[in-house]
């Protein structure tokens, strides 16, 4: 199904998290091929700090507040406790020990994209289908404001 104009930076933001979560897969696997992630915990630690802080935090934040009023209750609960355990997850990294380090990376990196996937299959298209266009042009021009207009996302995670 064709992402809504308006669901649009959302969805180019989840491009962006898959691909931290790739990277930060791989790397934790010893993969010689991460995508050009770091190989070091601290270096992946900091790339999931980078991006919690420059994209994820306000990505959260806009849609729990854009989206989440429309949502069934069961999955407004999702959304937030996910990005709640994301957040965690991150603080996590960056507090522990080096073997909980990777356990922590690890669990952020699965956790991140089950929560993207859930939320272009199933969180989008329901939105999608349930709200009227005027709803979701005002979701547009709102994300439009805080993501797009505020440069967020547009050019990767930098280091
Ligand atoms: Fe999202």
């Amino acid at each position: 199904m064709k992402r809504s104009r308006a669901l649009r930076p959302l969805s180019s933001e989840h491009h962006q998290a898959l691909l931290v979560a790739f990277q930060v897969r791989k790397a934790l696997e010893g993969h010689p091929e991460a995508a050009g992630a770091p190989r070091d915990l601290p270096g992946l630690v900091s790339l999931a700090r980078r991006f919690e802080g420059q994209v994820f935090a306000t990505h959260a934040a806009a849609e729990e507040a854009l989206l989440g009023a429309h949502l069934a209750g069961a999955d407004r609960t999702r959304l937030a406790a996910e990005h709640v355990e994301l957040k965690a997850l991150v603080e996590q990294a960056r507090t522990s020990a080096p073997g909980e380090q990777r356990t922590a990376l690890a669990a952020f990196a699965g956790l991140l994209e089950r929560h993207v996937r859930w939320e272009e299959r199933e969180l989008f298209p329901y939105a999608e289908a349930h709200l009227d266009a005027a709803a979701l042009a005002a979701i547009g021009g709102e994300l439009e404001l805080r993501l797009v207009l505020a440069g967020q996302g547009s050019r990767g995670v930098r280091r």
